[in-house]
């Protein structure tokens, strides 16, 4: 890893107005520059560069970053060398740090990485001079491009073929990369024989693992990479590297069993399709999506075992939900798959299956109701013992209880009754807020106060953190603005010319960060009235606080309340306590 301090110095040294320029030719627009997208096709220049916020965003397709992800996306190149590059460029010596990928060296200093990579262009050669596996890919709809853009080869028929890339065939590291299975009696033999070669590839364009498919009929259909120091299956998704640009401007991602779904749905123009590996749905795997969009589609056959793995999927993505993140399930037509349906009806009518998808809240009550008897007491009771453990690892609080109050209401039960059943302390309503897209955010306080800071990082002055603690827990604001506030405080407060943008890179922050910075960018120019900002910065702090205020008093409020509906007694020093919280309030919020 480069040493974080390394990354701040060299993007306050760059200037990413000059960055861009080598490759694309900007336009002076007010405080920022403008040009036509180089990320995608426009005719009216979209693509704002911000000199004195230092990154670059494009309100046409979504394309967002710093000098660094600037150069990974326009000229592809990996994050250590777009570092390197921007160093070299500003007369930076580079600092000492510890390979990225010190896994991917074995005991004898063999680099996996370097193997994988090697075999994957010999199986790609190797296509070339295979019309058998060309005839099929075709046969499959698939174009040369999209067979490139997917790194797709071709693994002959033989025992010993890998020996023509790797002289000593012996190395220990052909085993440990999964390619050379070592046979019983010390023979050695490939591991994949006459098949076509999916190369699977990490988030940063590394080759990871391979499918290989059999041509005709065989058993098995596929062959997967065994697990190796790279290739953790729980952990990657097909298509996500090539997919990122598209699942960007998409805002969602659909996820698929196959790879042929995902290579199916490019070729048709669905670029945001990944696949599991073989393997369930993992949190890491939901998580991992989450970071970069706001809505995941699960897409799975319309049979039992689509319903099943469906479920599983539900239960790995309970941890994961946060308000504002959109799960849902899509169900085909029964023997179809996103392949042939793709390829049968083609892009527009695979996209509005999508708008029909299932939101998880739906599904969830669904399945559940679909196990029980609603008719009779016991199968209600039966749902809600059911739904307990579900319903308990939901920790986003909009979400949560929303769902609880669609359970309650199919249970026959209050909403009261089931929390306190489940044993849920908070009772007060919260209001479920009509649907609203991902379009229009709620702006809390806390929203209003982190942008005002990203505009102004100087105002982290005003602000105290420690106020913040006492609203973890509060209904009306939602934990990860305050979790985000409470980051940026810090870091400002340690250095106001932080880049956030990096320093939240592969975090759970970073696609916030990018979603504010555009917000940020939208914003009127307001950065020569100081002291307006300053009001603003206040009275949302304010806000914040007050709204801290009022859920603590109404939580106590409500203990109170609660005893005496119980016929127990109040001290002294509780009833003039609870006297004075039916005091009504003064308004605190600004006219
Ligand atoms: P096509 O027949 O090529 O269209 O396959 P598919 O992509 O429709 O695959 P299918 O729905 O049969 O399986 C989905 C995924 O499960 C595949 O992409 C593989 O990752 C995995 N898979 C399928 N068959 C096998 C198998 O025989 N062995 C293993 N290990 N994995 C398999
Ligand atoms: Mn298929």
């Amino acid at each position: 890893m480069i040493p974080q301090s390394f990354i701040q110095d060299l993007l306050n040294r760059v200037d990413i107005v000059d960055v861009v320029e080598r490759y694309v030719p900007l336009k002076r627009a007010g405080a920022n520059f403008v040009a036509c997208c180089p990320f995608h096709g426009e005719k009216t220049p979209s693509f704002t560069v911000s000199q004195t916020k230092q990154f670059y965003h494009c309100f046409g397709c979504g394309a967002h970053g710093t000098a660094i992800g600037f150069m990974i996306e326009y000229a592809g190149v990996g994050f250590i060398d777009a570092v390197k590059d921007l160093a070299q460029g500003a007369g930076m010596q580079m600092p000492e740090f510890k390979p990225e990928h010190p896994r991917g060296k074995t005991e004898e200093g063999d680099d996996l990485y370097a193997i994988m990579l090697k075999a994957a262009q010999y199986y790609r050669n190797q296509l070339k001079s295979a019309p058998r596996a060309i005839e099929y890919l075709k046969k499959r709809g698939l174009s040369g491009e999209i067979a490139r853009e997917f790194g797709i080869g071709y693994a002959p028929d033989g025992w010993q073929n890998l020996q023509a890339e790797f002289p000593d065939y012996n190395a220990k590291a052909l085993v440990a990369a999964g390619l050379v299975i070592q046979g019983d009696e010390g023979k050695r033999y490939d591991r994949f024989r006459d098949r076509v070669m999916f190369p699977i590839v990490d988030q940063r364009g590394n080759v990871i693992g391979f499918g290989g498919r059999v041509l005709d009929r065989g058993e098995p259909k596929y062959l997967n990479s065994p697990e190796t120091p790279l290739f953790e299956k729980g952990r990657e998704l097909y298509g996500l590297y090539q997919g990122r640009r598209a699942i960007r401007e998409a805002g969602r991602v659909i996820v698929v069993e196959g790879y042929m779904d995902v290579v199916a749905l490019a070729q048709a123009g669905i670029g945001y399709a990944v696949a599991t590996l073989g393997t369930a749905t993992t949190p890491t795997h939901v998580q991992k999506l989450l970071r970069q969009v706001d809505e995941v589609v699960f897409c799975f056959d319309g049979d039992d075992a689509g319903r099943r793995a469906a479920w599983r999927a539900l239960e790995n993505s309970l941890d994961q939900l946060a308000d504002g993140k959109q799960l849902s399930f899509l169900f085909l037509p029964q023997g179809e798959d996103p392949d042939t349906y793709v390829r049968k009806l083609g892009k527009d009518a695979f996209e509005k299956l999508l708008g029909d998808a299932k939101p998880l809240s739906q599904f969830l009550i669904d399945e559940l109701k679909s196990h029980v008897d609603l008719a009779t007491g016991e199968g209600r009771a039966a749902l809600l013992k059911e739904a307990k453990p579900l319903v308990m690892r939901i920790s986003a609080r909009f979400l949560g209880r929303i769902i609880r109050q669609n359970l309650a209401q199919v249970a026959g039960v209050s909403v009261q009754d089931l929390e306190r059943e489940y044993g849920i302390k908070e009772t007060r309503s919260v209001q479920a807020a009509p649907a609203r897209s991902s379009a229009t955010p709620v702006r809390g306080p806390a929203r209003q106060v982190i942008e005002l800071l990203m505009m102004r990082p100087e105002l982290h002055t005003l602000a105290n953190r420690r106020e913040l603690d006492a609203a973890r827990g509060v209904a009306s604001i939602r934990p990860d603005e305050i979790a985000l506030l409470d980051a940026l405080l810090k870091i400002f407060g340690q250095s106001v010319g932080t880049r956030i943008g990096e320093y939240f890179r592969d975090t759970e922050f970073e696609h916030a960060v990018r979603e504010i910075e555009a917000c940020v960018l939208k914003r009127p120019e307001v950065e020569f009235e100081e002291t307006a900002l300053e009001e603003q910065f206040i009275s949302s702090w304010r806000k914040l606080n007050a709204a801290i205020e009022s859920d603590a008093r109404e939580s106590q409020l409500g203990i109170l309340q609660q005893k005496l509906t119980q016929k127990q007694s109040l001290s002294p020093g509780e009833q003039a306590q609870y006297l004075a919280l039916l005091q009504p309030q003064k308004s605190t919020s600004a006219p």
